[in-house]
């Protein structure tokens, strides 16, 4: 839509028209799009809303890119699953898992490439880059070949799930492996850009979280016009939970609710910066320098968007966890076995962290909690099989099909 600008999350510095800022030019801080919603009603829109298709564009007037020229791959639109995860402890809590899963390229970095792009392509952007654990890469690499684009990903060396490599190869990604961490990636992908003379995708393009927010617009509409109680999210770089937290105050700012959810921010114990942060009262975080998980997506040392990520779990009179491997293995598991769900790890943390919260007490009877399950479990099928094992081939002879299966083999 038009009546947007982009904003300096601290200094409040506003930039007009500038393409590719990807930070503020004054203090240094991050940048938002400034939705001016003083015309937009929701009651206006909900009808429009209704008649189209269940994906990203649905959003259109809330969305800072003009429509038409859509780069798109018909993502948004997941399901929300009401789960049973949280047992009998937890039997009067409503649970759901937004299954991000299901976007084109198994994850939700889908919705804010499909944005991202789109506006890369309406400033004439020919060539894009983003530094990644391997979701953002995997999706980039799709949008950029969608739209007849160049594009470059930095990944750390050795540090991504096989999937997600393959899908960017696959899409004709430049992929350069670096030695080093994500962290390493994210500190040079800007100065890279510059000198490649490409537009970098990563979540400190304000643009991205645009697209992001359209999950909290849908997890209204999926609850029958609700805000729910709880998002509970995993946090790498904090952009997706910001991002939820920016679409609920956008339906509160056009009338579409009164109510904001509690937000629940989710890190590994290996990588947690952001959650020790909030647990110790800090506004900053100090950088994890060698960060390790399973949760690869998510093995972030020092998150780029902490300065909306820690403000917004704050804001929402939220909260933050950190889980062990242990803890996140076990509720992928969980969820595969209970509901059919595979996920993979990094979006099992959410799951995870809703587990423990529900074993504390936190959640009250009749709580709407959704937990955000963020990427596809196809995507690290090495994480799952090093957690469960294959099982050794035997004959091919019923006899030996039944005492395998009978004698409890896998
Ligand atoms: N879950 C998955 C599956 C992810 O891939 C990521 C981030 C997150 C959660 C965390 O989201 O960074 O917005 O807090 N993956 C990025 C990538 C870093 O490069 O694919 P965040």
């Amino acid at each position: 839509m038009e009546g947007s600008r982009i904003e300096c999350v601290s200094c409040g510095a506003a930039f007009q028209g500038r393409e590719d800022l990807y930070g503020c030019s004054q203090c240094g801080s991050l940048l938002q799009v400034v939705l001016d919603t003083k015309g937009i009603r929701h009651e206006a829109l909900r009808d429009a809303w209704r008649d189209r298709p269940f994906r990203v564009w649905r959003y259109r007037e809330m969305l800072p890119v003009e429509g038409g020229g859509e780069v798109t791959l018909e993502e948004g639109g997941t399901a929300l699953l009401h789960v049973g995860i949280l047992g009998p402890s937890g039997s009067k809590v409503h649970t759901f898992v937004k299954n991000e899963g299901q976007n084109p390229t198994g994850s939700f970095k889908d919705r804010g490439m499909t944005v991202g792009v789109t506006r890369a392509r309406s400033i004439g952007r020919t060539r894009v880059i983003c530094a990644s654990t391997g979701n953002t890469a995997a999706s980039l690499a799709a949008y950029a070949s969608r739209a007849g684009m160049e594009c470059i990903v930095l990944i750390p060396s050795g540090g991504i799930a096989r999937g997600k490599l393959a899908q960017a190869l696959f899409a004709g990604a430049r992929v350069v492996s670096l030695r080093g961490t994500f962290d390493d990636a994210m500190r040079v992908v800007r100065q890279a850009a510059e000198r490649l003379d490409a537009y970098v995708l990563n979540s400190i393009n304000p643009y991205r979280i645009e697209g992001q927010k359209t999950a909290a617009f849908e997890v209204f509409e999926q609850l029958g016009g609700r805000v729910p109680d709880w998002i509970v999210c995993p946090v790498g770089n904090g952009g997706n939970l910001a991002a939820y937290w920016k679409g609920f105050r956008e339906l509160k700012a056009i009338g579409a609710t009164d109510r904001l959810p509690r937000l629940v921010g989710v890190q590994s114990e290996g990588a947690s910066p952001i959650t020790d942060a909030i647990l110790q009262g800090r506004d900053d975080i100090v950088p994890v320098a060698n960060p390790a998980t399973v949760a690869s997506a998510i093995r972030i040392g020092n998150p780029a968007n902490y300065r909306k990520t820690i403000p917004a779990i704050r804001e929402s009179n939220g909260m933050a966890l950190k889980l062990s491997d242990a803890a996140i293995l076990e509720a992928q598991g969980i969820l595969a076995r209970s509901e059919g769900l595979f996920v993979e790890p990094a979006s099992a943390a959410s799951v995870g962290g809703a587990i423990r919260l529900a074993r504390e007490g936190v959640f009250k009877e009749d709580d709407r909690v959704v937990c955000i399950a963020t990427g596809h479990g196809l995507k690290d099928p090495e994480s799952a099989l090093r957690a469960k094992g294959e099982s050794l081939p035997i004959d091919a002879n019923v006899d030996a099909i039944v005492r395998a299966v009978e004698g409890g083999a896998r």
